[in-house]
C-alpha cells in the first residue's frame, strides 16, 4: 500500500527565519533572563486611540461574514488612502486582505505558474520565499550588498536575470530587512524594466510612508503607462501599529487580476468584520500620525547606528526607512550568534535576540556575518540591546 506522505510542495516549504529561534527564547526567559527582543517587526508603539475605541464599541448584534472583497467602508478608506497619494484606485481595483501577508498570496498566485520565476532581491522579506514555496513559484534573486547601502545594482544585473519564466519583479520600497529606501532612479529604472520586458511589478508599501530625513517614496503609481502591470499589496500593520488587526489590501488597475484575486477572497470568504472597520478612520486621516510615526523610527534609527558603530568589526550603513537595518558583523555564522545569545550569553541576565540574516537570502551561503536588527524598542532599550551585542560578540569570538 502507498505510504501516506505530505506534498512535495509543502516539504519544501521552508520555516520563517524569524520565528525559528523562539524556542530558546523561551528558554532563556524560563532561567530568569530578560530578552530584548529585536528579532521581529512588531512595534511597541501604541495602537491609535480610534482603532481601539472602534473595537470596545463595536454594535452590531451579530458577527456576520463581510462581503470577500472587503466592507465598503474599508474600501473606501483604502481608497481615499491612495487618492491621498495621488493614485485614483476605483473601488472594484481593491480588495481588503487579512493582512498584507494574504495580498501578497494573491498577488503571487495571480500571476505566476508553478516553475514561473519573480525577481526579488535579496536579503528580501522571508514570507515571499514561504509565499514562492506554497505555489511552487521560483524567485529568482538579485543580490544587494551592505557596502551598497543595500541599494539595486546596475539595470544590465537586474535584466540577467529575466528570463522566459519571469512573471514579474517584487520589490518592497522602503524594504524588510534592509531599511533602504530606493531612490526615483531607482523606482524608474524598475519601471522600465517592468514596461520593456512585460513583467508585473509586485509593489509591496507596508511601510511606504516610513522614510527618513525629508526623504519620500515614488510610487510606482506615479507611471501611468505601468498600471496595467502593476499590483500593489499594503498592510495596516506597521504604518498604524496594528499587526494584529490583521488589515490590508491587494490594489491593481489590471481587471483580470482583480477577478483572480476576487474568486482567491472568497475562498476565505472574508476578512475580519470588526478590525476592518475600525482602521477605517486612520486610512481616511493619518497625517499629524505618521509624521509623528517618522520621527519616533528616525531617532530610534540613529540611536541603533550609533551604537553599532561603537562596536569594532561591525560595518553599518544607516537605513533611509522602515525600522529595520541589517549590519555586517565579525561573526562566522549568524545562524549559530544568534542561537548563541540565546543559549550561551548573558550580561547582568540579560541577552538579546537578533534574526539571523541568512533567512532573508535564497542563495545559500549568504549572509552569514550578516544579522538583522528591528529597531522596535525605546532607545535606552535599544541602547542596552546593542550594548549586549558588543559584548556578546567579543564573547563568541573567543570560544
Ligand atoms: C515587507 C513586508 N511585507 C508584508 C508584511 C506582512 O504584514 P502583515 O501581514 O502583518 O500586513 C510584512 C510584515 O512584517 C513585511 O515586513
Amino acid at each position: 500500500m502507498k505510504k501516506i506522505s505530505i506534498s512535495q510542495r509543502a516539504a519544501n516549504t521552508p520555516a520563517s527565519a524569524i520565528r525559528k529561534l523562539v524556542p530558546l527564547a523561551d528558554d532563556a526567559k524560563k532561567r530568569g533572563i530578560k530578552v530584548y527582543h529585536v528579532n521581529i517587526g512588531n512595534p511597541d508603539l501604541p495602537t491609535p486611540e480610534p482603532i481601539l475605541r472602534s473595537i470596545k464599541e463595536f454594535k452590531e448584534p451579530t458577527l456576520e461574514y463581510a462581503p470577500s472583497s472587503g466592507m465598503f467602508s474599508a474600501i473606501k478608506g483604502w481608497q481615499k488612502f491612495y487618492r491621498d497619494k495621488g493614485c485614483n484606485f476605483d473601488l472594484n481595483d481593491i480588495i481588503v486582505t487579512s493582512g498584507g501577508s494574504e495580498g501578497l498570496i494573491f498577488a503571487f498566485f495571480a500571476i505566476a505558474d508553478p516553475q514561473d520565476e519573480l525577481i526579488v532581491f535579496e536579503p528580501f522579506y522571508t514570507s515571499y520565499a514561504i509565499i514562492a514555496a506554497m505555489g511552487n513559484i521560483k524567485l529568482k534573486p538579485v543580490r544587494t550588498y551592505v557596502k551598497d547601502g543595500f541599494h539595486l545594482p546596475k539595470r544590465e544585473v537586474i535584466e540577467k536575470a529575466i528570463t522566459g519564466k519571469t512573471r514579474g519583479i517584487v520589490a518592497c520600497n522602503p524594504n524588510n530587512p534592509t531599511g533602504t529606501m530606493y531612490t526615483a532612479d531607482e523606482v524608474k529604472m524598475l519601471a522600465d524594466i517592468a514596461l520593456k520586458h512585460n513583467l508585473f511589478i509586485i509593489s509591496d508599501e507596508t511601510y511606504q510612508e516610513i522614510v527618513f530625513d525629508g526623504k519620500k517614496v515614488l510610487p510606482f503609481s506615479s507611471f501611468k503607462k505601468l498600471h496595467p502591470q502593476l499590483i500593489i499589496t499594503d498592510s495596516v500593520s506597521k504604518r498604524f501599529n496594528s499587526c494584529g488587526a490583521r488589515v490590508g489590501c491587494v490594489a491593481s488597475k489590471n481587471k483580470e487580476v482583480m477577478q483572480v484575486a476576487l474568486r482567491f477572497a472568497q475562498s476565505r470568504l472574508s476578512v475580519a468584520t470588526v478590525e476592518q472597520l475600525a482602521l477605517v478612520p486612520m486610512l481616511e486621516n493619518h497625517k499629524a500620525y505618521l509624521e509623528k510615526l517618522k520621527k519616533t523610527y528616525q531617532s530610534r534609527r540613529d540611536t541603533v547606528v550609533r551604537e553599532l558603530k561603537k562596536i569594532p568589526g561591525v560595518t553599518a550603513v544607516k537605513p533611509e526607512g522602515a525600522f529595520y537595518i541589517i549590519p555586517k558583523l565579525p561573526i562566522d555564522d549568524s545562524d549559530k550568534f544568534a542561537a548563541f545569545l540565546l543559549t550561551s550569553f548573558s550580561d547582568k541576565k540579560e541577552t538579546v535576540m537578533v534574526a539571523p540574516a541568512t533567512g532573508f537570502y535564497a542563495t545559500k551561503g549568504l549572509g552569514k556575518n550578516e544579522i538583522r536588527i528591528a529597531y522596535v524598542l525605546e532607545e535606552k532599550k535599544l541602547e542596552r540591546a546593542m550594548e549586549l551585542l558588543g559584548l556578546a560578540i567579543k564573547k563568541y569570538n573567543k570560544i
